[in-house]
């Protein structure tokens, strides 16, 4: 008889903290569309986590809402994978008390986004913030995840995730799948545009610094013409060009083109042309997302229905593990 080959689970989270940005769709959620055919694909809102830093409640359910249908919006198929939001699923909090047992003061405190976001939130260091890592460690562990997509901040959190997996299966026996890090082949990092050597982000207080995926054309267009390169003439990827090898790499992301193949189109011709190319690319590409959105996001009935088939669903495969895990420590379960 023909064995079937069992798809690697794959699956990764992101904080409803307003519109993703073009970095995060070229780093991270563009890849979770391509990953949809080849793995068995679970990505959530973790609204959770959110809670971490103060929140307006209004803004928090609204965002909750958008960065959803933004997913979809992306090209996640709510047919294909399994899509969520956190907050929906009561495992997610409950296996997190549990693993919070097994984890140690002193491994919580080495974690340098505590401390980061200790320091910058001085007023509300809570112990949210703290047990952060274990909450992500619930998310992971529950749905038995092979691999996981994280940017270089999340990297330490994933290895946190794999060490107290090893540790209550070194007690228990095999009760958690030990995930690995999945590094997508383009691997793109993409930084700001006004300051090519900090990562774009949503929180930049200088708003040419970054592009949305739901601006608009003339938007886009401007905070490109406006990027900051330096003061050669010359169209190509080299180190300290920082500028350009950030268009180049937003470039390259969007139209498929190599490194090279670009250096050659743009031969004898200046930056100006070479930062409206990238910016029409863009503009190209963002457009289905816009009109995908501004369609989804009138249909309230329709993500109802998703992300309440969503929830459903995880509810169910992580109540496997949850109840198995709950046995083990010896937990009487019902
Ligand atoms: N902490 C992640 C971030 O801020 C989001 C996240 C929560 C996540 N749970 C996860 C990512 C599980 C991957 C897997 O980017």
């Amino acid at each position: 008889m023909e064995e079937q080959v069992k798809k690697k689970v794959i699956l990764s989270g992101i904080q409803p903290t307003g519109v993703f940005t073009l970095g995060n769709y070229i780093g991270a959620v563009q890849n979770w569309g391509k990953m949809q055919e080849e793995f068995e694909c679970a990505y959530f809102i973790a609204d959770l986590h959110s809670l971490t830093v103060r929140q307006d409640p209004s803004v928090l359910k609204k965002r909750a809402l958008d960065a959803f249908a933004l997913l979809l919006a992306c090209g996640i198929d709510p047919e294909k994978s399994l899509v969520f939001i956190q907050s929906h699923v009561n495992t997610h909090a409950e296996l997190g008390w549990l693993l919070s047992c097994y984890t140690q003061f002193g491994e919580l405190s080495r974690m340098t986004q505590f401390k980061d976001k200790s320091a910058a939130h001085a007023d509300n260091i809570n112990a949210g913030l703290f047990t952060y890592p274990v909450l992500m460690a619930a998310d992971i562990l529950l749905y038995q995840a092979d691999m996981v997509p994280v940017g270089a901040d999340q990297k330490q959190h994933l290895e946190f995730t794999r060490d107290i997996a090893t540790r209550f299966n070194n007690i228990y026996g095999n009760v958690f799948k030990i995930p690995e890090p999945y590094i997508s082949k383009s691997g793109a990092r993409i930084m700001s545009l006004q300051d090519p050597l900090k990562k774009m982000s949503k929180s930049d207080a200088n708003l040419n610094g970054f592009v949305s995926i739901l601006d608009e054309p003339n938007v886009i267009m401007n905070k490109f013409k406006r990027a900051v390169t330096d003061s050669e003439t010359e169209v190509v990827f080299r180190e300290g060009k920082d500028g350009i090898n950030n268009l180049m790499t937003i470039y390259s992301c969007m139209t498929g083109l190599t490194m090279e193949q670009i250096e050659k189109d743009f031969e004898g011709k200046g930056y100006g042309d070479f930062k409206i190319a990238v910016g029409e690319s863009v503009v190209e590409k963002l457009r289905p997302i816009r009109e995908n959105f501004d369609r989804l996001s009138k249909d309230k009935k329709y993500l109802e229905e998703c992300y309440t088939k969503g929830a459903e669903l995880a509810q169910r495969v992580s109540s496997r593990t949850l109840n198995k895990a709950k046995k083990k420590v010896g937990l009487l379960v019902k």
